[in-house]
């Protein structure tokens, strides 16, 4: 039996030292150590021995039994200590490396050229105003001094919604809306109101059926035309340069009168005539006049006390002239290839 455990104890041992991992390791145990395993078998041999014999084996089988235990054991602590540094190096992170800089993107040049005209007119202490796009025909049209029926109604076709709404076509309600409200002890009106209108056209490259406008208002006493020729000089000359000079050419708007059109010398040519300005040196930006007595009168302003002038741009056009764009869908199907040209010089900024 001496010899049986001795080389019970030194195969097992052997073996023991060999595992490569847990689960042989443990198969081990239960091969070894286990109810079916040879321990037991010779524990029950034991019965067989004389009574001078049995306590020496008993104790060699013990000794034997607590030595595997604990070759399995510290067999186990080596195995899984080298399994978790296998892990932590197969997830190691090397944080010196250089990260991957997330892109944060940018402004969209049509809100842009809005803003920078926003930062100009609210530098000249004029106030933002909104309105809804979906819009009452009465301050689109009626108050602007286009009752039903009024010819030039058909200048903008319109999206109706129901007989007396539809989205607005143009941002000019908003004046109304502002006069209506305004309460001259408190100052002059002076506003502008961005905002997106839409017209039913057919899309292609210089129409769209959705488009933005900027409306400006000025009503006080004493506003006279000399007022609205210096503020277009300075918006000319701030968005397209310091040498622009303006021209304005007689028009005609329902809400304005006498009413203007104006155009900036050529920023390609100075003048001299080329594609840009279409050989003329002149380029159309805007519409725009004294406001029309009627359409004070129906906002409740005293137009004997009190005048104004009103102008209205597109946004669109702004962008496409300063920056060549050829096709006013570049500016709506948000293709990163055409935005990411137009970063904004803003830093932080989203
Ligand atoms: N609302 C006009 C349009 O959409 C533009 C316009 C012209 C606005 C003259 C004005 C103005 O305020 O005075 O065609």
């Amino acid at each position: 039996m001496l010899e049986q455990l001795q080389t019970l104890k030194s195969e097992a041992e052997k073996q023991i030292n060999e595992a490569s991992d847990l689960k042989t390791l443990n198969d081990l145990r239960v091969k070894y150590l286990g109810k079916k395993g040879p321990m037991t078998e010779i524990m029950k041999q034991m019965g067989k021995l004389s009574a001078e014999e049995r306590p020496k084996m008993g104790s060699l089988a013990n000794e034997v039994r607590t030595a595997l235990t604990e070759a399995i054991s510290s067999k186990q602590q080596i195995l899984e200590t080298a399994a978790i540094n296998e892990k932590l190096k197969a997830e190691t992170i090397d944080v010196t490396l250089p990260g991957t800089a997330p892109s944060i993107g940018t402004k969209h040049l049509l809100t842009q050229v809005i803003e920078e005209m926003e930062d100009m007119f609210i530098g000249m202490g004029y106030e933002i105003a909104e309105g809804p796009e979906v819009e009452l025909d009465y301050y689109n049209f009626e108050a602007l001094n286009l009752p039903k029926d009024h010819p030039a109604r058909d200048m903008q076709d319109s999206f109706y919604i129901t007989e007396n709404t539809l989205l607005r076509t143009q941002t000019s309600p908003v004046q109304a809306r502002t006069m209506e409200k305004h309460d001259f002890s408190k100052g002059p009106i002076k506003v502008i109101c961005p905002g997106k209108v839409y017209r039913r056209d057919n899309d292609d490259a210089t129409h769209s059926h959705q488009f933005t406008q900027i409306e400006g208002l000025v009503v006080g006493e004493n506003i006279t035309f000399a007022d609205l020729k210096g503020t277009l000089t300075v918006l000319a000359k701030t968005m397209f340069g310091e040498e622009r000079e303006i021209r304005l050419r007689p028009s005609f708007f329902p809400f304005t009168e006498p009413s203007v059109e104006m155009d900036i010398s050529c920023f390609k040519c100075g003048g001299k005539g080329c594609r840009v300005c279409k050989g003329t040196g002149w380029i159309e930006i805007l519409g725009s006049g004294m406001v029309h007595p009627n359409v004070l009168e129906m906002s409740g302003i005293d137009s004997t006390r009190y005048s104004g002038f009103a102008f209205g741009l597109g946004p669109e056009r702004v962008a496409m002239l300063k920056y060549a764009v050829d096709d006013i869908r570049h500016l709506y199907t948000n293709d990163l290839r055409f935005t990411k040209q137009f970063q904004s010089t803003e830093t932080g900024e989203i």
